[in-house]
């Protein structure tokens, strides 16, 4: 809220009950804003004053929605949205959240008017790590909190964009609807539901935003998880010929698969190889019976070479993989002019999109470094960077 707005304020707020989150209703903002035109600009609802972003993420990351627990986030979004002369849709995904306090949980459709399909779509998960939380501070021009750049920096960005397009007569019914979903830090329960039964298409272009510096992402790998376990036979370690080592067995494979040359792309990268976890056996005298690891594979090249390679490997008579998630690496849209391009090692929601036969984008502000870290942030010139970019995204897709 800007100084003159928090001054009028404190004078009316004698004189009515009904201030709004966001500063003054929309009555009286009506009657003292000499910039009248601008409270009906969106069919015949009343507008209250449009918002800073820095100051939108600031209320946005308030409202905390850790992964499993959205619903709060979502209901407050579609309070200020309608406000805002938006049709918003919440719809249910799942009927309660994780926490037993039996709240549902929502993704949340916006557009202007009646109009549900449109060429393009805004979207970000506002859900966000469990990775503990972070309150809303600012260092210098960084603002810190959690989900600042993963991915409510990329929603604030994206909802000032949509309306400082339509303020600008740039955009009309029909052109631009806004998608926040839930569940992305986890399973993309969200997106998925929206793609499968929100009974909305989108036939130009679909925008995801996650933290890419601002620049627009050529694609990114795509995601290959699975567990090997392995079994062997107990012995003697003084005696392993009466026995098989399963750990034996496990890293020697392992190393196999470490030294091969996996098929990459010139546009994502090299295929690289994460062993997570391993572990197995009893004591340092017996030889192993069992052992298992657990494998993340970024895949940057053909997704199907890689798999079949990975279940020769490991599926034998000693061990056997269960594929945990297997998601093909995505190519995306990168013809808008003027932007710098990046290309991404991390996973999003934008798989789930593929069924639908549009141009694809992923871009936002922050960084994938800081995300999902105690240090979580954005800077303010970022954000006021991504709203130029969004719009200059949309332009270019009318
Ligand atoms: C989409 O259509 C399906 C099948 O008709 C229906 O079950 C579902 O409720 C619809 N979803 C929405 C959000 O309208
Ligand atoms: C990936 O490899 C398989 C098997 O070698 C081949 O059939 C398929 O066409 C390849 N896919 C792409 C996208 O190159």
């Amino acid at each position: 809220m800007r100084i003159v707005e928090f001054l009028l304020t404190l004078l009316i707020i004698p004189l009515v009950h009904s201030i709004s989150f966001w500063g003054l209703s929309p009555e009286i903002y009506q009657k003292i804003s000499s910039k009248k035109e601008d409270t009906d600009l969106i069919s015949s609802k009343k507008i209250t004053k449009r918002w800073d972003v820095v100051n939108l993420l600031k209320e946005m990351t308030k409202v905390e929605s850790e992964v499993g627990y959205e619903y709060q986030a979502m209901h407050w979004l579609k309070d200020i949205l309608e406000e805002q002369g938006l049709t918003v849709e919440l719809q249910i995904v799942e009927d309660s959240d994780h926490s037993n306090t039996g709240l549902a949980r929502h993704n949340l459709y916006a557009y202007m008017g009646t109009v549900r399909n449109t060429k393009i779509l805004l979207s970000a998960h506002i859900d966000t790590n469990p990775e503990g939380r972070i309150p809303y501070h600012e260092i210098g021009e960084e603002i810190h909190a959690r989900g600042a750049c993963d991915a409510k920096g990329s929603a604030a960005g994206q909802i000032v964009a949509f309306f400082e397009l339509w303020d600008e007569g740039k955009i009309e019914e029909g052109d631009v609807s806004l998608l926040f979903v839930i569940g992305e830090e986890y399973n993309g329960i969200g997106m998925k539901t929206a793609v499968e039964s929100l009974n909305a298409t989108w036939y130009s272009a679909a925008v995801l935003g996650e933290p890419t510096e601002n620049k627009l992402s050529k694609g990114h790998k795509g995601n290959f998880r699975f567990d090997i376990e392995a079994w062997g036979k107990k012995s003697h370690s003084g005696y392993p010929e009466l026995g098989f080592s399963a750990i034996e067995f496990l890293v020697r494979k392992l190393n196999i698969l470490l030294d091969s040359e996996l098929p990459s792309s010139d546009l994502l990268g090299p295929t690289t190889v994460n062993i997570g976890t391993i572990k197995g056996g009893d004591s340092a005298n017996i030889i192993p019976s069992y052992a298992k690891a657990e494998m993340y594979i970024r895949v940057a090249g053909n997704s199907s070479e890689i798999k079949n390679y990975v279940e020769d490997l490991f599926n034998t008579e000693h061990s056997k993989i269960t594929i945990v998630q297997f998601l093909d690496p995505q190519y995306l849209s990168f013809d808008v002019p003027g932007f710098e391009l990046i290309a991404c090692s991390y996973a999003t929601d934008m798989p789930y999109l593929e069924s639908i036969s549009i141009k694809k984008y992923l871009y936002g502000p922050g960084s994938i470094s800081v995300a999902h870290t105690q240090a979580e942030y954005v800077t303010v010139s970022e954000l006021y960077d991504s709203v130029v970019g969004y719009k200059k995204i949309v332009e270019f897709n009318l």
